[in-house]
């Protein structure tokens, strides 16, 4: 699929109005990462994620002509009221990647404002609610100028390819539940251009899925996403790595249709593991988890062992623990978090979070 535009498409031929779109978009939880990458953003191996709900970003694209025609992309960025330079300056450089994808650009000035629903310093992967939110903006800017993006397949899947081309992760965003991004032959459809929704594969027992984010740092993170995939590049395990999600991929996939909980546990867990095993043994190496996190882990073991509740962790490339758990399960594994896990969060902060919705258009 290529959403590049071709000569002369999407180039405003009379002077548009001031106007605005705006957006609120979800983070995500990958259970099978995504890590390793080359080209322009394609992964090394599919990924497959769960949708939140409460953890989002709010992004306004505000918009107006530009006095003169330039291929300097015209932009300024606040998050929380306030400018952040270091990311201006990286959505300048994806505006200008886009500016084949939407070569309206060129004509206008935009001003950018955004906030998230979670805390800055939560450590929270903030790249996939504000990539996929300013994705789904350019597209619905697109449409309110064009008319081309009216089929909601169409818009979505174009806004994921874009919101992919800002961070990977981002285009798992676009959907309600559950996405999948990446080249497998176990989902029609799937592709390593934008990922395709696949909530409908859910067994009832996987909806109103919980998650629960421990926060056991507010640290900003020691590596960025980007360096760590670059990890991966001449990994001694990378290989393997590849293979091993692929295989994970089919029995995560198999254990969401059947509704199979236990193996959807083993699967999340290796998943988080490995991850983290990849970084402690690439060079440089990083250890991102904590003396906490590992006590965390060490106790959800022991309650699962002992209540016989199928409670999960997963984490992202950071410190903080992701809870996943039954619905039905919840008044159990709550009070076990309060009792038990808290005290091991800073400031004995968490984030009650689980299945989401997906993206909507905001005023
Ligand atoms: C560990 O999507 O943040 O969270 O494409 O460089 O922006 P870039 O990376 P990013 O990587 C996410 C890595 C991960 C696993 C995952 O979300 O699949």
């Amino acid at each position: 699929m290529n959403f590049e535009a071709s000569a002369g498409e999407f180039v405003l031929s009379s002077k548009v109005e001031t106007g605005k779109v705006a957006w609120r978009s979800p983070s995500n939880i990958a259970l099978v990462k995504y890590w390793g990458k080359h080209g322009d953003q394609l992964p090394r191996n599919p990924s497959l994620s769960f949708t939140l709900s409460q953890s989002y970003s709010e992004t306004t694209l505000l918009f107006k002509p530009r006095e003169e025609f330039s291929t300097t992309v015209s932009l300024s960025f606040l998050f929380d009221g306030e400018s952040k330079p270091d990311f201006e300056k990286r959505l300048q450089g994806y505006f200008d990647k886009v500016r084949q994808i939407f070569p309206f650009i060129d004509q206008l000035h935009f001003d950018i404002r955004s906030r998230n629903s979670f805390p800055h310093s939560s450590g929270i992967a903030s790249s996939a609610s504000a990539f996929s939110a300013l994705a789904l903006c350019l597209c619905s800017l697109e449409d309110a100028l064009f008319e081309t993006l009216q089929d909601d397949v169409v818009f979505r899947q174009k806004a994921s390819y874009v919101a992919r081309l800002g961070s990977g992760s981002a285009s798992r965003s676009i959907f309600a539940h559950a996405a999948l991004w990446g080249e497998t032959g176990l989902v029609e459809g799937a592709s390593d251009e934008y990922a395709i929704p696949v909530g409908d594969m859910l067994h009832s027992e996987f909806h109103q899925y919980c998650n629960t984010i421990l926060l056991v740092s507010e640290e900003q993170k020691s590596v960025s996403s980007s360096a760590g995939h670059q990890l991966m590049e001449g990994h001694p395990f990378a290989e393997n790595r590849y293979l091993q999600a692929g295989r994970n991929l089919m029995y995560l996939v198999e254990s969401l249709r059947t509704g199979d909980v236990e193996r959807f546990v083993q699967i999340c867990e290796q998943e988080a593991l490995q991850l983290h095993a990849l970084m402690m043994c690439s060079q440089p190496y990083y250890i991102l988890m904590q003396p906490n996190s590992l006590r965390i882990i060490q106790l959800i073991r022991e309650f699962r062992l002992e209540s016989k509740i199928p409670v999960a962790f997963t984490l992202d490339a950071g410190p903080n623990i992701h809870l996943l758990y039954r619905y039905n399960d919840r008044t159990k594994v709550e009070s076990f978090i309060e009792n038990n896990l808290l005290q091991y969060c800073t400031r004995s902060s968490m984030i009650q979070d689980g299945l989401g919705k997906g993206p909507i258009q905001i005023e």
